[in-house]
């Protein structure tokens, strides 16, 4: 049964028929890239009223990644783009479609996509952005998959990167010890085995969209002097009712996409959440009733990176071997939209 969300497959024979012959998309390689800068807490008390305790405490995060004034989020994508060909040894041209998710384009437009293409000196494939804040590498996996199947691409190369330390306010203890800079590039194809996407679940609510934003810069609010003066170019958030909702739909998320999956809570080897606050990861694990060695944090060291946090995890767990075919990986995020959105995946 198609609900126009993926698959309920109520139907525990069927799903297995389904299971054998269902065609799949895979991640064939990864790459990241976090810039050299590091933020500590230390670092942050010097610059705002907050403590290492009390960022430690709500956040979970100890320290942060930063790009130097001349990198803009392109070059973020671009790097992690470049490992993800050479470990998959690949060139560019092999590749049908680039795919940035981003909400810290370098430019309105073009979009960051085209931008990264001129780096790649890609021929003529297509490239585009998707915005769906921090769920757009999941809202990028899920349409790549469909142009996979569909037989309109080959392979995407599927970007997340985001620098949003250049439009968030520095005097604003509420958001600035929250983010770090990161890009994490995946290479997407048809999975020759049963390997891939399972199952997924997405979803947004556009109704609570001015709870998480950037006010000015944009048709609404064009920049002007009165904008910069009130600091509407930077991000403005209302942290604990993001926090509220980031609980309630991570959580309906995984489930609905597991049981799409025909699978539990406990036929999960890695829970992969977006890493926006130990809190919030937490709270979502224990939801699923999740043991805490299956639920992989890396928070406390590059803070919330947006789109680039779960490719981020996925890297780290695959080049220390921590990743074995078979392995069932739970991803889930939440994000500005609201937006969010569940994969079900085998290794
Ligand atoms: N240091 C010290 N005190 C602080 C700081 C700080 N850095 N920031 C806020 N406070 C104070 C507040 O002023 C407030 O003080 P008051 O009680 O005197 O008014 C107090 O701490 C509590 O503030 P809350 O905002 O209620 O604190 P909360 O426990 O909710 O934690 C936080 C704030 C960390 C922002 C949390 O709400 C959170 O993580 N929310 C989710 C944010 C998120 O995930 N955003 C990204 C979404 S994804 C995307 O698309 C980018």
């Amino acid at each position: 049964m198609q609900t126009g969300q993926g698959y309920a497959i109520e139907d525990k024979t069927m799903r297995m028929t389904m299971e054998k012959t269902k065609r799949r998309v895979k991640i064939s390689s990864i790459g990241v890239y976090v810039p050299p800068k590091i933020l500590t807490n230390a670092d942050l008390e010097k610059m705002v009223d907050t403590s290492d305790e009390w960022i430690i405490t709500r956040t979970g995060i100890r320290e942060r990644h930063l790009a130097d004034e001349s990198q803009a989020t392109s070059d973020l994508c671009l790097e992690a783009a470049r490992r993800a060909l050479d470990q998959a040894s690949l060139k560019i041209d092999d590749v049908d479609l680039i795919l940035v998710a981003t909400s810290s384009p370098d430019t309105l437009f073009p979009s960051t996509a085209c931008w990264v293409q001129k780096g790649l000196e890609a021929t003529e494939i297509p490239a585009f952005d998707l915005s769906a804040g921090c769920t757009g590498f999941l809202y990028g996996m899920i349409v790549a998959e469909s142009l996979i199947l569909n037989g309109t691409c080959r392979r995407v190369l599927l970007i997340g990167g985001e620098l949003l330390s250049k439009i968030t306010n520095w005097k604003d203890r509420a958001t600035c010890v929250l983010f770090g800079d990161a890009a994490g590039a995946v290479i997407l194809e048809e999975s020759p085995d049963e390997s891939g996407i399972i199952s997924f679940f997405w979803q947004a609510d556009g109704r609570l969209a001015d709870l998480l934003y950037l006010p000015a810069g944009g048709t609404r609010r064009p920049a002007s002097e009165e904008t910069v003066r009130q600091g509407l170019h930077y991000i403005s958030m209302k942290g604990n009712e993001v926090f509220k909702h980031a609980v309630r739909r991570m959580g309906e998320a995984a489930l609905e996409a597991l049981k799409r999956a025909g699978l539990k809570p406990e036929d999960v080897t890695h829970f992969i959440p977006h890493q926006a606050n130990i809190r919030i990861i937490e709270a979502t694990g224990e939801r699923l009733k999740l043991p805490p060695e299956k639920v992989y944090t890396n928070i406390d060291r590059y803070g919330n990176v947006s789109v680039a946090s779960i490719p981020l995890c996925l890297e780290e767990l695959r080049a220390g071997g921590k990743l074995k075919k078979g392995d069932i990986i739970l991803m889930d995020a939440f994000g500005a939209g609201f937006t969010w959105a569940a994969i079900v995946y085998r290794w």
